[in-house]
């Protein structure tokens, strides 16, 4: 069982980690596209054009039966094309939990943090209005320009990060949010900082578990299945924060650098 992840970096590993909790057997091949990243301040087009080229090298050096866009950025500007282009490749894709997100909100007021590019796209704007709407719900956006790069940096907690956090998060924690969307994979790599900032009690929704289980279901549609240990190997095509992969999986893992 081949499956295919990326991401512009670091954020998808978040996903990568839960996969590797749950499924057996399978061979996971991981591209971080560093040398493009960030991609959520990005034209759709350039986006588009970055996940077909890691979706053929995907296909062509690891014959991957599945594919995980472990990126809601990506997601939301190629999903659409990626599955006219490759219609026999299984692909999963990640979107902002806003179903979840505003069941779970006792104050009807729910935050979300993403990109740029993840909040312009129109499948995000029309679930939003809906479920808005229909729950009665006040959305707090907010657009976090330049918080990717403080992530592959490795700067979780630095004073910069804190202070980019505190300026967007302060008008959340006034308006009575008790739910934060993280709308993009790299977030939960900083909840910590977030839960300093809004408090031990915020709710944050991220999506890797809905991810894992829509990949299971189509996997066994399909009768693929495999057991034994899963094997990782990590692909960037450009810089990448050693240090960082190793906190998200307690452990060294070599990364080979990549040309698409
Ligand atoms: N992890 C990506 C996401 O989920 C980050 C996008 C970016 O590179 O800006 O949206």
């Amino acid at each position: 069982m081949n499956i295919g992840v990326f991401d512009s970096g670091l954020g998808g590993l978040t996903v990568v980690k839960t996969m590797l909790e749950y499924l057996s057997g399978a061979n996971i091949y991981y591209v971080a596209d560093t040398a493009n990243a960030p991609y959520g301040e990005k034209p759709k087009e350039q986006i588009l054009d970055f996940s077909i080229k890691i979706t053929d090298y995907l296909i062509s050096q690891h014959n991957i039966d599945a594919l995980v866009v472990a990126c809601n950025t990506a997601t939301s500007a190629a999903i659409n094309d990626l599955r006219e282009k490759y219609p026999n490749l299984i692909i999963v894709g990640t979107e902002p939990g806003l179903r979840p997100a505003i069941s779970h909100s006792h104050t009807k007021e729910v935050g979300v943090l993403a990109t740029p590019a993840t909040l312009n796209g129109e499948k995000y704007i029309t679930l939003r209005d809906e479920l808005s709407n229909e729950f009665n719900t006040y959305i707090h956006e907010q657009a976090c320009h330049g918080l990717v790069q403080q992530i592959e940096l490795g700067e979780l907690e630095s004073n910069k990060t804190m202070d980019m956090l505190e300026i967007w998060l302060k008008p959340m924690r006034d308006a009575g949010v008790d739910t934060i969307v993280l709308g993009c994979t790299h977030y939960p790599l900083i909840s910590d900082s977030i839960k300093k900032i809004m408090g031990q009690n915020i709710s944050l929704v991220e999506t890797s578990k809905p991810i894992l289980k829509r990949l299971m279901q189509l996997l066994s549609e399909k009768n693929i299945s495999s057991s034994g240990e899963n094997r990782l190997s990590l692909f960037t095509t450009g810089k990448i924060e050693p240090s960082m992969i190793e906190k998200i999986f307690d452990k060294k893992i070599t990364i080979e650098k990549i040309v698409l």
